[in-house]
């Protein structure tokens, strides 16, 4: 069974006098899978091996069953690390490999040979079990080493990005795997990685850290849907939540109303009566928040749509739907505060430049695609244009094209707004109103 793992403002500072965790506090239930997300240098391998017993903790206590746990040794926690690059015996064949922790344990050979096959059978590696490691690749390789890991039936597990040198398919059946094992042995899982996909598709709960600070913990839905700031709701989703600058206006009779660049939202006036503290941040600089799924193209609205003009800027082609990129005459935003790691995903989640997406808009834009629908009037397009304010699907079959003029619709359940601090003031923090 499971252990509980309780963190109480868990801190790290390295020698070098880095802080590389602050404060974080958080509990896990016995048998629950949390994933640690973060982009790289956040913490998080600091934050495992805290648990782990790999490294000193500094600050704050740890719990593993409410009992302290800040100077047990590794070996006294049961817990079974898996990290990205696994180390093998390069002596022992793959079926000694995995029977290593059985065969310290002092397990009868017959017994451990059957536990091996099953875990071989899980992780379809049966045929492999009489090769060295040298013999074998690495995603094989991979799945040895976790092999070794499950088959003593730990309490916990810690993983750090255990499938990230993987391809693709691999990572995505390891991945369903490694659920199920865990949810049948029962262990308490923590899983790091800085890949939101992988994230959204695992945790029973995600915590986000970023610069060693925790952003929020919560299911994969909360995060998604109700994202305490700026940084975790651009973190999470692909294509990125679209982020623009933005100013309410609430009089005193009549709707309140968001202005973005040259156009405005009048925002339903039974959403905003239960939300009166946004009279606090009228006037400021917002940053306004609208998924993809926020919009769509099209003019008739129903009670919660908006419309806004849009042309078409950028069209990425995906197959199944089209990411369509617009300008509105808005000005796009970051999350504030500069660290926020870019490195591996743009606004659209891939890995396309704003200099390729230029050149592709180029040569899409010579193609000649009948717009289904127009409107007028438009924003003009800005001189030098680099891209789009937002992006949006539209479904296989519908083409548009660089330079359509488009009617957008904003549903407007979906909008979010976040502060100069980037902390989400609407919907309301504490107070979640369903529409
Ligand atoms: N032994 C160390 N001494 C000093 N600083 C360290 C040490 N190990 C890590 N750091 C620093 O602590 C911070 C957090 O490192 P950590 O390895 O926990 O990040 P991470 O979130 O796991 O990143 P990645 O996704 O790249 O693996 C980084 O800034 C790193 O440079
Ligand atoms: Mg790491």
């Amino acid at each position: 069974m499971g252990s509980t793992i309780t963190l109480n403002h868990l801190g790290k500072t390295y020698a070098s006098g880095h802080r590389a965790v602050h404060d974080v506090s958080l509990h896990l239930n016995a048998g629950e899978f949390l994933v640690l997300l973060g982009p790289s240098g956040c913490g998080k391998s600091t934050l495992l091996r805290m648990i782990a017993g790999l490294e000193t903790i500094t600050e704050g206590r740890l719990l593993l069953n409410q009992q302290p746990a800040n100077d047990l040794p590794p070996s006294e926690r049961d817990v079974a690390m898996i990290f990205q690059n696994f180390a093998l015996y390069p002596t022992m064949t793959a079926a000694q490999n995995i029977a290593f922790p059985l065969a310290a344990r002092g397990e009868d050979e017959h017994s451990a040979t059957r536990a091996v096959h099953a875990v071989a059978d899980r992780l379809g590696i049966r045929s492999l079990l009489t090769r060295t490691p040298a013999r074998l690749s690495g995603g094989e390789r991979q799945r040895v080493a976790m092999g070794r890991a499950i088959i003593r039936h730990p309490a916990v597990f810690l993983m750090d990005e255990p499938l990230s040198s993987l391809d693709a398919r691999l990572r995505v059946r390891l991945r369903a795997e490694i659920l199920s094992i865990v949810r049948r042995i029962g262990a308490t899982t923590v899983y790091v990685t800085h890949d939101q996909a992988e994230a959204m598709a695992l945790g029973d709960r995600i915590a986000v850290l970023r610069d060693g600070v925790l952003q929020q913990i919560g299911t994969p839905d909360e995060l998604y849907n109700l994202p305490a700031n700026a940084f975790v709701a651009s973190f999470v989703g692909t294509p990125r939540i679209n982020l623009l600058h933005g100013t309410l206006y609430a009089p005193i009779e009549g709707p309140m109303t968001l202005s973005m660049g040259t156009q405005h939202l009048v925002l339903p006036t039974e959403m905003t009566e239960q939300q009166q503290h946004l009279r606090v941040v009228q006037g400021q600089p917002l940053l306004v928040g609208l998924r993809p799924e926020a919009l769509r193209v099209g003019s008739a609205t129903t009670a919660y749509e908006r419309p806004l003009s849009a042309t078409v800027t950028h069209v990425e082609y995906q197959g199944h739907e089209s990411l369509l990129h617009v300008t509105v005459g808005a000005v796009t935003a970051d999350p504030p505060r500069t660290a926020f790691d870019h490195e591996d995903r743009n606004e659209t989640g891939n890995m396309l430049s704003a200099a390729a997406r230029t050149l592709l808009s180029r040569v899409r834009s010579t193609r000649p695609a009948p717009s289904p629908v127009t409107a007028e009037p438009a924003p003009p397009l800005p001189q030098h244009y680099q891209g789009g304010e937002l992006v949006l699907r539209a479904p296989q079959g519908v083409s548009h094209s660089l330079g359509d003029r488009l009617p957008l619709l904003v549903d407007i359940r979906s909008l979010m707004l976040f502060d100069g601090t980037g902390h989400r003031v609407f919907p309301h923090p504490t107070h979640v109103q369903a529409f």
